[in-house]
């Protein structure tokens, strides 16, 4: 079955009622059957509910994983998946990455011991020269935030591989629709699903998919006694959104194809990052390895002091912070997203102060395209 096909295929399992919808199980409690707890029986919705096991199900087939787990928030998969490690273990993360991940692994898990090297994980050779011999871990993001640099995902694997290390992924910017990490060799793939699988800026939530039983295993254990399930309601209204991942996502690289030669064309933008771009070096390793280009776009203005003015111009995109939604977004990473980071770490991987990071959205694209040039050309 294909992925358009698999986004809305789930339903009531009760083939007596066989409502085209699955219900919604806001129960926390369910009855034992008997003193043990067989598989597949529910208990404890810290556990799991039917409707947010059914979330978790429908991610990791579309991912091709063997288990899939909600969780409150993107930053809260990350946070189980991260506990898979020990204090004294040393993690290798993408440096170019969500500001809100750097500040989690630097604030709080370095303190507790875990160490951590930024890679540009784009230059396969750097990958391979920060490993360690207490390197249990590789987690990138690709393509990169906001600097929008692509990783050869099957390269990063080899040298996970290699040294008996996990190799994560966010895949946050691309979805399942567009890239399906654990086919290039990931053994976890995360989400914030408050971006594009939830796509309407209403729903915050996150998944874990597991690529082997094992480490399903694991990770069910972590993420039950940490107590970080989605809420069955906003699991549901996910299952909901994910029925219409594909055309949203389709349309949204439509618009940013157009929008992001649009851009080119602009006095004052001097770069625009889209790895759509086929005069990209890493296009053809964008084509080989994912099946979409998404529809993020990052620019680079020739003069930083109008920013502000560029952003207050725009009527149709929203001036706000995420990514993913039917609605277009204007973010400032620089004090926004990525202000967690170093100065230092923005600048060498082109996270700059003169960059403004676009979510293209579903509307039309003449509209968005006559908003930009008014608030950019104009302003
Ligand atoms: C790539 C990426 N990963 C993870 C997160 C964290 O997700 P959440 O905000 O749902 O906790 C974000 C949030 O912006 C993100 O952009």
């Amino acid at each position: 079955m294909k992925d358009q096909t698999k986004c809305v295929q789930t339903r009531d399992k009760d083939e007596d009622i066989a409502c085209i919808n699955l219900p919604l199980y806001r129960g926390v409690i369910y009855r034992h059957k008997d003193f043990t707890h067989q598989p597949g029986q529910f208990a404890y919705a810290r556990c799991a509910t039917p409707t947010t096991e059914a979330l978790g199900d429908l991610v990791a087939d579309l991912e091709g994983g063997v288990k899939g787990f909600t969780t409150s928030s993107g930053m809260g998969a990350i946070s189980v998946v991260m506990k898979l490690f020990h204090p004294g273990d040393h993690i290798i993360v993408t440096a170019d990455l969500y500001g809100g991940t750097y500040r989690y692994f630097h604030d709080y898990l370095q303190e507790y011991g875990f160490e951590f090297t930024y890679v540009d994980s784009w230059n396969i050779e750097e990958v391979e020269a920060a490993v360690r011999d207490n390197t249990k871990c590789i987690f990138i993001e690709t393509p990169s935030n906001p600097s929008m640099h692509v990783t050869d995902l099957a390269a990063v694997s080899a040298i996970a591989k290699a040294n008996d290390a996990l190799f994560v992924v966010d895949n946050t910017f691309l979805s399942p629709y567009f890239q399906k990490p654990l086919s290039f060799g990931a053994d976890v793939v995360v989400h914030s699903a408050t971006k594009y699988l939830g796509g309407h800026n209403d729903i915050l939530g996150g998944v874990i998919v597991a690529g082997n039983q094992e480490l399903a295993d694991k990770i069910f254990a972590i993420y039950m006694a940490e107590g970080n399930n989605l809420g069955s309601d906003d699991a549901w209204l996910l299952i909901r959104s994910i029925k219409t991942l594909a055309v949203r996502m389709d349309r949204q690289q439509e618009n940013a194809l157009a929008i992001y030669a649009y851009l080119k064309t602009f006095d004052s933008i001097k770069d625009v990052l889209y790895v759509g771009d086929p005069t990209r070096e890493d296009y053809e390793l964008s084509k080989r390895q994912t099946t979409g280009f998404g529809g993020m776009i990052s620019i680079r203005v020739k003069d930083k002091t109008k920013i502000q003015k560029y952003l207050q111009s725009l009527k149709v995109f929203s001036f706000a912070e995420s990514l993913g939604g039917v609605e277009s977004l204007a973010t400032y990473p620089w004090t926004a997203t990525q202000a967690p980071i170093p100065e230092e770490q923005r600048n060498a991987t082109g996270a700059t102060e003169d960059l403004i990071r676009l979510s293209i959205g579903i509307e039309n694209v003449e509209d968005l395209k006559e908003d930009l040039r008014q608030a950019f050309e104009q302003a």
